[in-house]
């Protein structure tokens, strides 16, 4: 889970990283009351969770209440790479000497942590990528005073700022996140190191040790069938076109997809609906939640069932189907079922006997994925 800037910046002040005083508002009254409240002059900023804020006008310095007015009614409802901005951060404006940019993140395909840091931090850090000094951090070693100087040192960062460097480590630890980014983490004038950003990306694996973490969760912005999904346990991603998935095994689902949308072009362009990975034991219990989640969404026009059979064999699918079908009652949308590999014959034998109106069996995955398009097309 990506959090908000501010929600990031609760979150560090919570493990000492030096963050300013900031409030959370979503009408421009309401951010010239927080600007009276702070002190004048502040600075206005969108809470989507994308980058480039700054560069997409959604971060603006407010001199006067009249200010705090106008950029609080310009960004609010502004469109950033598809992020509508329906809340601002107002936060005292700092004094700048120098800008820096400070990251932890899981480093999966070198099995470490790693810091990155740069004294070339701000809007333009994509820029300036090949200045970023790359430390990997050892798992069981971590980040104590001595491991951030030599971060600090490598990024031509001053020695003020190891400190900060080693609370955010503890943030990162301490909340299991799998990116924790400062992007300025600023000195000012008198040299105090404070983080003017913030960027955190939590664990969900993690989440059950963190209760703490689900009021974090923005449900507002959160997809309905996303949420309901999660709620029943499923592996569940909405996406924009009208062809239902359900399969068995993520790298299925994932090729399921590509099938249905090659297929589609066919068909007017028709594409998938969502990626639901129902896992191993395909249960009758399962396979109702997740047939009712794909069902009740109005975009879908068809839904394809593709299994494979391997540990769960086709016969405890099939009899899943039957039961999840029974259980759901009157289903208005075609089903296309595919079923291979372990038990495909006696699979399909029970299907077939069920003799359920909504259910089309089809035996390869291409036919499947056509059958399905064509029943979603135009
Ligand atoms: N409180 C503040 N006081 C003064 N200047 C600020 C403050 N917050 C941000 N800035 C300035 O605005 C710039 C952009 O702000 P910020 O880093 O929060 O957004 P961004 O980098 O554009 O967004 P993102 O991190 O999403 O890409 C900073 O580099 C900094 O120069
Ligand atoms: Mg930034």
């Amino acid at each position: 889970m990506d959090l908000y800037e501010y929600q990031a910046k609760e979150l560090f002040s919570k493990h000492g990283v030096p963050v300013g005083p900031q409030r959370v508002v979503a009408s421009p009254t309401d951010a010239v009351v927080a600007a009276r409240i702070l002190g004048l002059p502040v600075v206005i900023k969108a809470q989507v969770k994308t980058g480039g804020r700054g560069k997409a006008g959604g971060v603006k310095l407010a001199g006067s209440t009249d200010d705090v007015t106008t950029h609080a009614e310009a960004i609010l409802g502004l469109d950033i790479k598809g992020h509508i901005v329906g809340k601002v951060l107002v936060t005292p404006a700092s004094e700048i000497a120098e800008e820096y940019y400070v990251s932890f993140l899981l480093d999966r395909a070198n099995r470490t942590f790693l810091a990155l840091a740069s004294a070339e931090g701000g809007v333009e850090i994509e820029d300036n990528a090949d200045t970023l000094a790359r430390i990997p951090i050892d798992a069981v070693e971590g980040v104590d005073l001595v491991k951030a100087r030599e971060i600090a040192a490598a990024a031509g960062l001053p020695e003020a700022t190891a400190p900060v460097i080693v609370q955010l480590w503890k943030a990162f630890v301490a909340e299991e996140a799998t990116l924790v980014e400062v992007n300025p983490l600023v000195a000012d004038p008198r040299g105090e190191i404070i983080a003017l950003d913030g960027k955190v990306t939590l664990d969900d694996n993690a989440s059950f040790r963190h209760p703490g973490h689900a009021d974090l969760v923005d449900t507002a912005a959160e997809d309905p069938f996303e949420a309901a999904a999660k709620a029943k346990g499923l592996n569940y991603v909405k996406l924009d076109g009208q062809v239902g998935i359900i399969g068995n095994g993520a790298g299925l689902v994932m090729s399921t997809l590509d099938v249905v949308a090659y297929a589609g072009e066919a068909f007017g362009g028709v594409k998938p609906a969502n990626f639901l990975d129902i896992g191993g034991g395909a249960s009758a219990e399962v396979m109702a939640n997740g047939l009712e989640i794909i069902l009740s969404d109005p975009d879908v026009r068809s839904v394809f069932v593709n299994v494979f059979g391997g540990i769960t064999a086709c016969d405890a699918v099939a009899n899943g189907i039957v039961q999840a079908l029974q259980f759901l009652g009157k289903v208005d949308k075609p089903i296309v079922v595919r079923l291979d590999g372990n038990n495909a014959e006696e699979g399909r034998r029970i299907l077939a006997e069920a003799a359920l109106p909504s259910v089309v069996q089809i035996e390869t995955m291409d036919a499947a994925a056509e059958q399905a398009a064509k029943l979603a097309g135009v």
